[in-house]
């Protein structure tokens, strides 16, 4: 069976490379892929650009594929689903229509949906214009959630934890020509990432997943698409995800069934469990998450390809149970330099094959090959690395010896994804030491410099996306 994945992340690399542990699939096709999908036996690049769906639904037809899965969220939104389910012979697509993408594109729809299912979610109140959006901030008690009604690639949201700072958000969305804007209430507890497979009538959720959302090294500093995961999050309980299942997720896949929106992909909730146990929505994702999936796939048995299928056929129930590897994964992200502001592309990337050695599994995102075969930086998140245990520990110890031989100029990650759940005389891996921290990270987490040698960048080079 040949597969074809439309994506160029972490995420896609990890979709790929898993359907083909499965010997039902004999190709994978990525659009428009990256280094690592570009050198992955069985998968091969097409550079097509993910908003091109009739290149993509010509490719589908003409090379026979099966099923395609749809990793991000922009072409969901933009209807690559209807297109390619409806418009182009009913290719098989794993992921929702234009219509069931909007859980993630309209962060206002999202609540109205939550509010008929009878979903916890943070209160939030929608504006449509700046002043009065001020005044109400003014009468509001802090921290106060600012949110972008839209995709904003990772931008859209800002926990204000002072006035200007919460004017200053509200003003920076309106000049960004969002036309609504929502401001949330803010809530505590614990994050957890529960992405649940769905074939638009019930739900098998993946393992609970913990990303760190922030670039700098306990939780501080810019919002960025995610650093790094861990999971299963021990702390989650098979209580508390019987809970989430009955309380969050298949009431939300129920009312979409009563809206009569064929919703056949992944529901990614993003929630915060309160000190009391009960999990409150804070967003909705209409896909895979990025990095969660580098850290969750791994520990996958069931053969994913035949789980997309049965989504995409409306008989999910034939797997009643999923079946995972026991112990832990993490995966640690590492980033260009500048990352989330600019960043600089171009730079040659050595030592995965000595991190695969040690025993990491190196899932490449913003990487490309160049025509003499070297690997290059290509974007924002460039790696994300795996590392497999018996138990946390043992997986953070093994992604740290990864990334310890992995190298780029101005290569960045974080040294305490997990840490936080385990005591940090086992966390910490043994070969980073608190002078390491001090060195290493300070200049990379200011604006960085280009090193004089270097050549000035081209025009198109620097970016702000959160990629
Ligand atoms: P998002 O881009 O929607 O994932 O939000 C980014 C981050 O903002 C989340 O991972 C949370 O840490 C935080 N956040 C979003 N909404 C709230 C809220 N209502 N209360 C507290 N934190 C929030
Ligand atoms: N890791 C966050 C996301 O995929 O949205």
């Amino acid at each position: 069976m040949k597969v074809l994945v439309v994506g160029n992340g972490g995420r896609e690399h990890a979709i790929a490379w898993k359907l083909l542990q499965s010997p039902k699939v004999e190709k994978v096709f990525c659009i428009p892929g990256n280094g690592g999908t570009a050198t992955l036996p069985g998968c091969q690049n097409m550079s097509l650009q993910v908003d091109d769906f009739e290149g993509i639904a010509t490719i589908a037809s003409v090379q026979g594929v099966a099923l395609v899965v749809v990793g991000p969220e922009a072409p969901l939104a933009g209807g690559i689903v209807d297109f390619l389910r409806y418009r182009h012979g009913h290719i098989p697509v794993f992921g929702p229509t234009k219509e069931g993408a909007q859980i993630e594109s309209s962060k206002l729809w999202a609540k109205e949906l939550m509010h008929r299912a009878g979903v916890r979610t943070a209160k939030a109140v929608e504006f449509t214009e700046l002043e009065a959006a001020l005044n109400y901030l003014e009468q509001q008690p802090l921290p106060i959630v600012i949110k972008a009604d839209g995709l904003a690639a990772g931008k859209g949201v800002t926990v204000a934890t002072t006035l200007p700072e919460a004017m200053e958000a509200v003003q920076y969305l309106f000049k960004q020509r969002f036309t609504k804007i929502l401001i949330e209430e803010f809530v505590t507890g614990q994050e957890v990432s529960i992405l649940a497979l769905t074939d638009g009538s019930i739900v098998r959720p993946l393992l609970p997943a913990c990303d760190h959302k922030r670039i700098g090294e306990g939780d501080t500093g810019e919002n960025t698409g995610g650093m790094g995961v861990y999971a299963p999050a021990p702390w989650v309980t098979p209580e508390l995800m019987a809970k989430i299942e009955a309380e969050v997720l298949q009431p939300t896949v129920n009312t979409l069934r009563e809206q009569e929106i064929t919703y056949q992909g992944v529901l990614y909730a993003g929630l915060m469990i309160t000190e009391a146990g009960e999990p409150i929505v804070l967003e909705f994702n209409c896909r895979f998450g990025d990095p969660e999936t580098q850290a969750i796939l791994p520990l996958l048995e069931t053969p994913l390809v035949d789980l997309l299928i049965a989504c995409t056929e409306g008989n999910l129930a034939k797997f009643p149970v999923l079946d995972w590897l026991p112990g832990s994964a993490v995966c640690v992200v590492a980033s260009a330099a500048g990352y989330p502001g600019k960043f600089q592309r171009g730079d040659e990337i050595t030592g995965l094959s000595e991190a695969k050695e040690k025993g990491a599994q190196v899932f490449q995102a913003g990487t490309t090959l160049n025509h003499q075969k070297k690997l290059l930086t290509d974007g924002g998140r460039v790696l994300s690395v795996t590392g497999l245990g018996v138990n946390l520990a043992e997986a953070i110890e093994q992604a740290y010896a990864g990334l310890a031989v992995i190298n780029f100029p101005g290569m960045y990650y974080r040294r305490d994804i997990a840490g936080r759940v385990i005591p940090p005389e086992v966390g910490n891996p043994q070969d980073i030491t608190p002078s390491d921290l001090e060195s290493n990270l300070e200049p990379e987490l200011d604006a960085p410099e280009v090193p004089p040698e270097a050549e000035p960048l081209p025009e198109n080079a620097q970016q702000t996306d959160l990629t």
